[in-house]
């Protein structure tokens, strides 16, 4: 079973875009699949047709000790994804989550629970690094960091870096990055040409090599609750996202983690096997590492 977090500590990021419509690729892909939505907003949940009525258990209870992970597991329209709802409704509730994820093994405990089950978990995670982001990121083999072309995209980025050495030393020694993704992505704009500068210079080794373009039927396929490959199969937006779930799973297959039926070994994912060593944040100005290239 391989965990990919998607975190990045700022909203508007493109988290639970990439989350749900990577997690649906996977299992169009045929990979069992399970989404679990961290986020207390809920949007995953949305983004997959669920409405608050639907959802009468979810992740609030695995972390609340009432329920095993097993047992808030939901059924989507493709066959092989499953989805775990935030179930949070009051502030109350929210508060207490928070409480209830400072114990950061929680998570990695919960997923024990379902290992033989899944090829892929994908975790939508909060806009925020602390509670249930480093819960997730504790119970991860890898993080995918969605980020648009903007300096404080950037500024995000560099705080989770620096975020991720600090789990690697305190918490989770194999956790990496399996990539910086690129979203909203329009090609041609000054914007994208400095932020791609930015990234080439700082964090080149990390950055996957495609991008995911600005377009329109991924928000439209959130509103109707649909993952972009069923809504709109031909549609820029969901063939990129299927482009990136084809390359993690070339990836993990060229590893030798995921067999032609699903992940084999899951005992051996770790940093060393990617063999990356998280980054030192950069300390100067953007501007300075700043190349003549264009991405
Ligand atoms: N590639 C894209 N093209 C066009 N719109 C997009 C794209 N990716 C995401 N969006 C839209 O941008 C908005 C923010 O995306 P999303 O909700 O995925 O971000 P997020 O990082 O999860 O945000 P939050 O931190 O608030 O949970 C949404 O309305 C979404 O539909
Ligand atoms: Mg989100």
């Amino acid at each position: 079973m391989h965990v990919i977090s998607v975190a990045i500590p700022k909203g508007g990021e493109g988290k639970t875009t990439t989350s749900v419509n990577l997690a649906a690729s996977l299992a169009a892909a045929e990979r069992r699949t399970l989404l679990i939505d961290a986020d207390t907003l809920g949007a995953s949940g949305i983004s997959l047709g669920y409405t608050a009525d639907q959802v009468k258990s979810g992740l609030y209870d695995v972390f609340n000790y009432t329920h095993s992970l097993n047992r808030v597991i939901y059924k989507t329209e493709l066959t092989y994804l499953d989805f775990v709802p935030s179930n949070i409704s009051t502030v109350q509730m929210e508060e207490r989550l928070l409480r209830l994820s400072e114990n950061r093994t929680v998570m990695r405990i919960a997923l024990r629970d379902i290992e033989q089950q899944y090829d892929y978990v994908i975790i939508d995670c909060p806009p925020t690094l602390r509670g249930i982001t480093t819960n997730a990121l504790c119970a991860s083999d890898s993080v995918i960091i969605p980020m648009r072309a903007s300096h404080f995209s950037l500024d995000a980025l560099m705080r989770i870096m620096r975020y991720l050495k600090w789990i690697r030393e305190v918490a989770n020694p194999q956790i990496y990055v399996e990539g910086i993704l690129l979203t909203m992505f329009e090609p041609n704009t000054k914007i994208a040409e400095i932020t791609g500068r930015e990234l080439r210079a700082r964090y080149s080794k990390f950055l996957f090599k495609m991008v995911i373009p600005k377009n329109s039927t991924l928000a439209e396929a959130a509103f109707y609750g649909r993952p972009a490959l069923l809504y709109n199969i031909n549609s820029k937006g969901a063939q990129a996202y299927f482009e990136l779930a084809t390359e993690i799973v070339a990836r993990d297959t060229a590893s030798g983690k995921l067999s032609q039926d699903g992940i084999r070994d899951a005992a051996s994912f770790g940093g060393e096997a990617r063999g990356e060593e998280m980054p030192d944040p950069p300390r100067g100005k953007s501007r300075d590492l700043a190349g003549p290239d264009s991405i």
